[in-house]
Order: C-alpha cells, then sequence, then structure tokens
C-alpha cells in the first residue's frame, strides 16, 4: 500500500504506506509545516485528508496533542445498559484513532526521519516493523510514539512479583502481564507435580515461566501471534527456562496431552479492531469455546486444566450468564474448584468511566477444569 501527494513544485510524490494497526492508506494526502493552524489540521482530518508533516518534529507532537484535545468527545452520549456503554465507548477510541492518526511522519534510509530535531527512532521501528526496505515511506506519528513507548517498555521490562521480582520483557504488539491479579491465581494455586503442562496463548510467555519456576519439568507454550512466540522465547531463556519451556506457533494447542494445561484467554467477546487487540477480544467467544471443546483430547488421564478468566465480559452482558458453565458441560468437563481475585488497577476505581459499574465489581477466577467421570 502507498500514499500520494502533491508538493508545490507539482510533482506527484508517493511513499509505502506504514500501518501496524492495520490502518487502510489515507487516499487524500496534503503536505502541512507549523504555518498551519490546530483549526485547519482538525478540519483537515475528520474530512479523511491525512496531515504528512513537513515542519519540525517537536511541533508535530505539539500539534497532535492539541488535535487530541480538540477530538475529546464534547459529551459522552448516555447508554441505557453497560453493554451498549462499552460499544459507544469503543466506537469512540476508534473514531479518535482514525481521525488522530491522520498525521503524518516520513521515514527514509533505514527508519530515519527527515524532519529538523527528530529523534533517533530506527530500532524501536526495526522491533515494530522490521527492515526498511527501500525508497520513501510514511506512517502515523501517534502510531511511532506507541513503537517507541513499546520500545523502552522492551528495554526495561516489567517487574513480575511471582518471579521474585525478576522482569518480563514484552515486545511490541504482544500482551503485557502488567497486572498481577490472574499471576498471583497462578503462584498460589495447588500444584499436583505435573511433568508436562501446556500453557495457550503464551503472550509474553510469563505463565509458561512460572509453571517453570514452580517445578513443572517440561512444558509446550503456544502463540498463534509469530512477535509473542519470538517474545516468549527470549523471556524463558532470558529467565534460566529455556531447556524447560518449548515456545511453538499453534493455534490453540500443541501435539499431544498434558498433565497440566493453563490458559489466560483474551476474555472480552468482541471484535478485534487491531492486530493489537486479538489479545483482548474473542469474537463470539470462539477462543474460549474451541479452547474448551478441545481440552479434552489434550488432558492426561486424571489431568487438570486452570481457566483463567474474568467476568467482566458477563457483567458488560457481552456473554450470556450461563455461557461459560454450559460450554464447560458441553465438552464434557467438570469444575473440580474455583480460586477468585478483585482488580487492584486503577480503572476499578475510576467512578467517572461508563463501565465502572462493572469493572468495579470485576471478578477473575481459576477455573479448575477436569474431564468429567
Ligand atoms: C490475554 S493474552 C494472555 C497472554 C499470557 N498468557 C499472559 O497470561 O500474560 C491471550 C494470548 O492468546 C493469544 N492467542 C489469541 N488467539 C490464539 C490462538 N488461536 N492460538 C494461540 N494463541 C492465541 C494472543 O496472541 C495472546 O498472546
Amino acid at each position: 500500500m502507498s500514499i500520494s501527494w502533491t508538493p508545490d513544485d507539482g510533482e506527484v510524490r508517493s511513499a509505502r504506506w506504514i500501518s501496524d494497526g492495520g490502518a487502510p492508506a489515507p487516499r487524500r494526502v496534503v503536505t502541512a509545516d507549523s504555518r498551519i493552524g490546530v483549526a485547519a489540521a482538525y478540519r483537515h482530518i475528520c474530512e479523511g485528508t491525512a496531515l504528512l508533516w513537513s515542519g519540525d518534529y517537536p511541533s508535530a507532537r505539539q500539534l497532535l496533542a492539541s488535535l487530541g484535545k480538540r477530538a475529546e468527545p464534547r459529551r459522552q452520549p448516555k447508554a441505557d445498559t453497560l453493554t451498549e456503554a462499552f460499544h459507544l465507548q469503543r466506537r469512540e477510541q476508534a473514531r479518535r484513532t482514525r481521525i488522530l492518526s491522520l498525521l503524518l511522519v516520513p521515514y527514509e534510509d533505514g527508519w530515519t526521519i527527515p524532519l529538523k530535531r527528530a529523534p533517533e527512532v530506527a530500532e524501536a521501528c526495526e522491533q515494530a516493523y522490521g527492515e526498511f526496505g527501500d525508497g520513501l515511506a510514511a506512517g502515523s506519528l501517534r502510531e511511532l510514539l506507541g513503537v517507541v513507548g513499546a520500545y523502552e517498555w522492551r528495554r526495561k521490562g516489567v517487574e513480575i512479583p511471582v518471579l521474585g521480582g525478576d522482569r518480563i520483557h514484552p515486545h511490541y504488539g504482544v500482551f503485557s502481564p502488567v497486572r498481577g491479579e490472574y499471576l498471583d491465581l497462578a503462584a498460589d494455586a495447588r500444584l499436583r507435580a505435573p511433568r508436562v503442562a501446556f500453557d495457550i496463548g503464551t503472550g509474553t510467555g510469563v505463565l509458561a515461566a512460572l509453571l517453570a519456576r514452580r517445578g513443572v519439568g517440561r512444558v509446550v507454550a503456544t502463540d498463534l501471534d509469530p512477535r509473542a512466540v519470538a517474545c516468549a522465547r527470549e523471556n524463558v531463556d532470558r529467565l534460566g527456562v529455556g531447556a524447560q519451556v518449548d515456545v511453538q506457533q499453534a493455534d490453540l494447542f500443541p501435539k499431544g496431552r498434558a498433565d497440566l494445561i493453563v490458559c489466560n484467554p483474551p476474555w472480552l467477546p468482541a471484535r478485534p479492531r487491531t492486530r493489537l487487540d486479538h489479545a483482548v477480544y474473542d469474537p463470539d467467544s470462539s477462543f474460549l469455546r474451541r479452547f474448551l471443546a478441545e481440552l479434552p483430547e489434550h488432558l492426561e488421564p486424571g489431568g487438570e486444566a486452570w481457566l483463567l478468566i474474568s467476568d467482566l465480559g458477563e457483567r458488560l452482558g457481552l456473554r450470556g450468564e450461563s455461557e461459560l458453565a454450559d460450554a464447560i458441560e458441553a465438552a464434557g468437563l467438570e469444575v473440580t474448584g474455583r480460586e477468585t481475585t478483585r482488580p487492584r488497577h486503577g480503572r476499578a476505581n475510576d467512578r467517572d468511566d461508563p463501565l465502572y459499574e462493572a469493572r468495579s465489581k470485576e471478578i477473575t477466577s481459576l477455573w479448575r477444569l477436569a474431564v468429567r467421570s
């Protein structure tokens, strides 16, 4: 995909379109610099015209911040139900992302930004997008800021108390274990000395590493996303459990059976909009249903599964009250135990959040499941 525009000299130019979020290339592009006012810039992007920045880099950041303020909803539309409030909130976020992503920066020669006072972003971009290739490219400044933030995040890592304070280093686009509640559940759950465990949808590999640290001799961890696979491999090696943990790219289960199967699935039944959304949103609960339906074929006799899942989907009316129980029953499984925890993160206490009613009551559970005898 590419974008094209006509600068003052009248000669049409074009550039490769960079978007990890999967945004389509804007069809109308004009160049802009500090002479454009916020009002005119806002009008352009609301009409769907992208602004390819040619001024200095700090001014582009300033303009993005001002556009962000303008793009705030003037009045939050009133929702009758939490389900409606959830959909309105997501629609609003998508609207903001769509318009704020229309302020573009150019790239050339190995991810250099050819603007005055531009920072060095080559390593961050290479981690997120891969090798630069040839010619000129352009992408959203907003996405670039996310890429740079993720690069810092990966470099510093996230401290994980249940790993004795060791750090997990999330890669760009991989689900980051910043909320520790589900990790506490997995760290405290009684473990019946499994020989082999599976970690389905391993993300950064944090649960696989935890199981290995808890003494499981062999852990097979899977993820569908190649970035997660690379990230998990790097983390388990760094944590010194690489010999115990085999990370594979797979759709749900690896081949074979295990005594323990752990899974922290995408937990909200809604449509993912971007690549990053696939860790959180599970349309029609299809991951969850498939995981439960296929579980019996992958459990050793007498084995058990730990399903780590929040009830936010039920509280928001996105999943029926009995859907999880029905799917467990239909798969020939039974619940042999349940441990629960409450969220500690700030959003659960934010009374201004339209979803406060659901978030403040959210419960995350570790469901112990076994094949029904
Ligand atoms: C909520 S995240 C959990 C990540 C990690 N296990 C943790 O606890 O931090 C869900 C993960 O499932 C992965 N995933 C989504 N669909 C998948 C599939 N069909 N097969 C394997 N993994 C999948 C996502 O890429 C994501 O890493």
